[in-house]
């Protein structure tokens, strides 16, 4: 059937047209992207395959001028924009420790009162685990434990992260980070570049960061000890219901010299941060579930006045994620 309809498209002129796309999908299919990730964490049926065990939370942001002189977007003009939030820890397991050295997560959904919308997906690592979209799934797989073994192939590790240095960065940066002590207390990234276009049309890239009003605070060895391995949406809520978790909405100002498709590689830090708004969460759900859930923070979902990079691990994103919705969408409930 396949060889039909790629004779009949070369017949018709339109071969070189199609051998791209067909090209492209062999390359990094998200199908295959979303089994390792099953692969490695198990099957877990109605729950997200990536970043598994979260919290639904529901707040608001507040733009500046900096913002409204950087980017046209409707998300900067000052008014108060309704936020659906969901924060998590990293992996694809719903039972994963809170203590853990993982990444934690804040993902976002803005409605302006234009009905534009804005969809952000943020980790607490400057940095992600792999440049190349490719690479996702032979990632996992070579984390995952072989049947015969009950460990991975450390031979297959081994050449994996040999050929590819830049996948240890994450994990050597999650190693010396604390564990985070709240949900509240973590600084998010974007890790991938974005475009802010004014209204002169001026364009400035930028990777943004949701930074905690307080600062980062992070567990001490002993404070981890003490503490169950879930607590991260308990002190939220009672952080929440004590007076809201505020964070500073931050740029880092690209300089034409600076790489723009590589998410495994951070800016230097000469590179100018500035805020460009707050954002106010007011509200955590009590249980699970939410108004985050039936939404997957496809990152490509953007106002007018923000673009996204040429990053191929940003643009390869909404694949993957619609189809992680598709399947925990039609699994019986949790
Ligand atoms: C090729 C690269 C990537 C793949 C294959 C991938 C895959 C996935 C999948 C399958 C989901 C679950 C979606 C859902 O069920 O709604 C997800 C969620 C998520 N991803 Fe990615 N991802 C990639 C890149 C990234 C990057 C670069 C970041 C860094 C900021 C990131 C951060 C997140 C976060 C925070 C969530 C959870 C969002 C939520 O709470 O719903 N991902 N990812």
């Amino acid at each position: 059937m396949k060889k039909t309809i790629l004779a009949a498209a070369a017949a018709a002129g339109l071969a070189s047209m199609m051998l791209p796309v067909v090209a492209q999908a062999q390359v990094s299919p998200p199908e295959t992207q979303v089994n390792a990730l099953e692969g490695l964490f198990g099957k877990q049926a109605s729950f997200r395959r990536s970043h598994a065990k979260g919290v639904c939370a529901s707040g608001y942001f507040v733009g500046n001028a900096v913002g409204r002189g950087l980017s046209t977007a409707s998300v900067f003009n000052g008014d108060k924009v309704p936020v659906v939030a969901r924060f998590s820890v990293g992996g694809g397991s719903p039972k994963a420790s809170d203590k853990g050295k993982s990444v934690r997560a804040l993902a976002l959904q803005f409605t302006a009162a234009n009905g534009e919308q804005w969809l952000t997906a943020n980790i607490s690592a400057p940095m992600y685990f792999v440049s190349k979209p490719e690479h996702f799934a032979t990632f996992l797989q070579v984390r995952t434990p072989d049947p015969a073994t009950g460990k991975p192939d450390p031979a297959k590790l081994k050449a994996f992260s040999d050929a590819n240095p830049e996948t240890l960065l994450q994990a050597g940066y999650l190693a010396k980070a604390p564990v985070p002590a709240s949900y509240a207390s973590a600084n998010y990234w974007s890790t991938n570049a974005f475009e802010l276009v004014n209204a002169k049309k001026e364009s400035q890239f930028v990777r943004w960061q949701f930074v905690p009003e307080g600062g980062f605070v992070g567990l001490t060895d002993d404070q981890l000890k003490s503490l169950p391995d879930e607590f991260l949406a308990d002190e939220l809520r009672k952080r929440v219901a004590a007076g809201g978790a505020t964070f500073d909405f931050k740029v880092q100002l690209a300089d034409k010299t600076d790489q723009l498709t590589d998410p495994t590689k951070v800016w230097p830090d000469s590179r100018p941060v500035v805020p460009l708004g707050k954002l106010v969460i007011d509200k955590v759900e009590a249980g699970l579930g939410g108004a985050c859930d039936k939404i997957t923070f496809n990152p490509l979902v953007l106002p007018k006045g923000i673009n996204p990079s040429k990053d191929p691990i940003l643009l390869a994103r909404p694949a993957p994620y619609g189809v992680s919705l598709g399947r925990r969408l039609t699994e019986a409930a949790k």
